[in-house]
């Protein structure tokens, strides 16, 4: 069993003149991550849903090691990222809707080239790269030049590429942002075929429908905090998850308020 801790993350930005104003601030710091924890394992797809602006990019990007906590840290199977970031980055995926792929070249070329940037041998790349493109159906068009596939195969193709390395966890800012229906109900299939091969998967989305889809438990950012974390169908209670969370939100808010 693989899991995923994440414990009290801390996270305050230095912010310009200009966003303090924006954002009506009195100081010139913000606290974008203000004590998120989590705990999530392998077979699991949870989601981070929250507004904008509430914390979930800068949670996300602190759980693939791009910038450090202030406080707090990210355990993964007890391994901690702030102390052996390099350890734990063989361990999980942080997955882009960037297509980070040449158009002059094919599918099969790009697997061969990221094989061996990874030092993967010969023979368990191959093993790999026809496992990988049977199930998720890039056989047929393995061997066509990206510039001639569609959104849909190069988003597929893109996503292979980066699990590669074999990860046990996935992490997805934003899986199906700006992506159009096609090429989002590839990327949620992906998702849901990483969860069939016992990985465990993170989200985050602003999308109550993607959450609702595919997410087993979700936690709900609010100004940098959890304000509810847990199983779909107990956040639901027989509502629509939209539904759900916008009481949430409410009661988050009136407590807010009469707090102050
Ligand atoms: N590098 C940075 N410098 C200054 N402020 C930042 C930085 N990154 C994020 N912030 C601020 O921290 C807060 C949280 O931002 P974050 O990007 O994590 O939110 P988000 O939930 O991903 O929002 P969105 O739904 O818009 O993607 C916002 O107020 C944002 O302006
Ligand atoms: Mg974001």
């Amino acid at each position: 069993m693989e899991i995923l801790r994440v414990e009290n993350l801390i996270k305050t930005f230095q912010i310009s003149k200009a966003q303090q104003k924006k954002l009506d601030l009195q100081s010139n710091k913000k606290v974008a991550v203000n004590g998120i924890s989590f705990e999530t394992r392998s077979g699991e797809i949870f989601g981070i849903l929250g507004p904008n602006g509430a914390g979930k990019t800068t949670t996300m990007r602190m759980l693939a090691t791009l910038i450090k906590p202030d406080s707090g840290d990210v355990f993964y199977n007890d391994i901690s990222a702030v102390k052996a970031p390099e350890l734990v980055r063989s361990k999980f995926a942080f997955l882009t809707t960037d297509l980070k792929l040449d158009m002059k070249s094919t599918a099969s070329k790009m697997f061969d080239f990221f094989a061996e940037l990874y030092h993967i041998p010969k023979e368990a790349a191959l093993k790999r790269k026809e496992e990988l493109f049977e199930s998720f159906c890039i056989s047929s068009y393995a061997d066509t030049k990206i510039s001639k596939l569609s959104q849909g195969m190069r988003q597929k193709v893109s996503l292979v590429i980066s699990v590669i390395h074999d990860p046990q966890f996935i992490i997805f800012d934003e899986p199906t942002n700006g992506l159009d229906i096609i090429a989002a109900k590839d990327v949620r299939d992906f998702i849901l075929q990483m969860k069939e091969e016992g990985k465990c998967v993170i989200i985050s989305t602003h999308l109550f429908d993607l959450v609702e889809r595919v997410c087993d438990r979700a936690a709900m950012i609010i100004d940098g905090k959890i304000v509810v974390n847990d199983t779909l169908e107990n956040l639901k209670q027989g509502k629509s998850l939209e539904d759900a969370f916008y009481e949430f939100y409410l009661s988050y808010q009136s407590k807010e308020q009469g707090g102050k």
